[in-house]
């Protein structure tokens, strides 16, 4: 084969290379070892030394032609292969215009927004009061003194403020039970849902930051009947009316009697809500309201907890993770 129509052949099939593996390929076979135009330089030693000199001058010229253009067609190629992938991996963010991506209440305040709607359907109002506490009201005015034991269950963090341990980041909502007390003259009738705080170790059942909701309750003549009523019909509200709940006698240093609240499972068994009782006369007093005159009762729990119980999550953490993925599906 003469060395143009060659040259010729090499070149088009350069040229028709659709990818960079047939491009090598090609390149291969005319310009390698055993490749065609290599091939053209046995043929050389036959030739008189003029024409051969001629003639190797000439397939050296094809020979770099084919690799000049083989060169050029691997840049082509090689750009093209990388918009493709650009292409494949581009995040269209004018897409996500065609639907609007609203954002949505987080999975606890839904919980907490329906646990108000309910209280507030049931004739309570909203409370609230500040995170950082001080001892008066997170401890001693809830009758628990400097020396109570019941101190240590609550796992308090301080903060380096003033005197050690008379400033803390709450550790329950009890305080607001205090807070609206002097500042409020009975009939009382509260719901105090917040953030609330503890030394524990974040964990499946535990976070350190978590949140509850405080009820207080204060009126004539209040019996624990009061209580177990308005917890059945709270649970049923929020749960639904298959769910069952029951009392456990306990001990609040601030309620007496004291009890836990359980709710039943599905499975027959029965899951710890939260404490509850009938006020202590002494928090009564503490705030100014005679005891003799008035009665209360008060509950609280964890409102990260009740929306694990509702929607049967595996981890607690998964309320504060933050992944959207997750938070989506609620
Ligand atoms: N404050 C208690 C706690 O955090 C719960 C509770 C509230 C108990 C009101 C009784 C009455 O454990």
């Amino acid at each position: 084969m003469d060395l143009d129509t060659l040259l010729q052949e090499a070149t088009d099939a350069v040229a028709a290379a659709p990818d960079l593996e047939s491009l090598a390929v090609v390149e291969r076979g005319f310009l390698g070892k055993k490749g065609s135009l290599t091939a053209q330089k046995k043929l050389l030693g036959s030739l008189e030394p003029d024409a051969r000199k001629a003639a190797g001058q000439a397939l050296n010229d094809a020979m770099a032609t084919v690799a000049q253009t083989a060169t050029e067609r691997r840049t082509t190629l090689a750009a093209s292969a990388e918009a493709e992938q650009l292409a494949g991996e581009r995040l269209d963010l004018t897409e996500t215009m065609d639907e609007l991506q609203r954002g949505r209440a987080h999975l606890v305040t839904q919980a907490r927004d329906r646990l108000e709607d309910v209280f507030v359907g049931m004739g309570f109002t909203v409370a609230e009061g500040p995170e950082v506490e001080s001892a008066w009201y997170n401890f001693e005015a809830l009758n628990i003194p400097e020396w109570h034991p019941a101190r240590g269950s609550f796992d308090t963090i301080f903060v380096e403020l003033g005197e050690p341990e008379q400033v803390m980041l709450r550790s329950h909502t009890s305080p607001v039970q205090i807070r609206t007390m002097e500042n409020q003259k009975p009939p009382i009738y509260i719901v105090a849902p917040g953030r609330t705080f503890r030394t524990d170790t974040a964990d499946a059942t535990h976070l350190p930051a978590f949140n509850q909701i405080e009820g207080l309750v204060v009126d004539r003549n209040i019996s624990l009947g009061d209580l177990a009523g308005t917890i059945e019909s709270f649970v049923h509200a929020f749960f639904g009316g298959e769910v069952e709940t029951r009392l456990r006698p306990s001990y609040f240093p601030f309620t007496e009697p004291s009890a836990e609240f359980d709710i039943s499972t599905p499975d027959g068994g029965w899951l710890e809500l939260g404490g509850c009782g009938v006020v202590n006369p002494n928090v009564l007093a503490n705030c100014g309201i005679d005891p003799e005159e008035w009665q209360g009762f008060a509950f609280g729990f964890g409102i990260d907890r009740l929306a694990v119980m509702r929607y049967q999550l595996d981890d607690i953490r998964e309320l504060v993770n933050n992944d959207v993925r997750f938070l989506r599906q609620f």
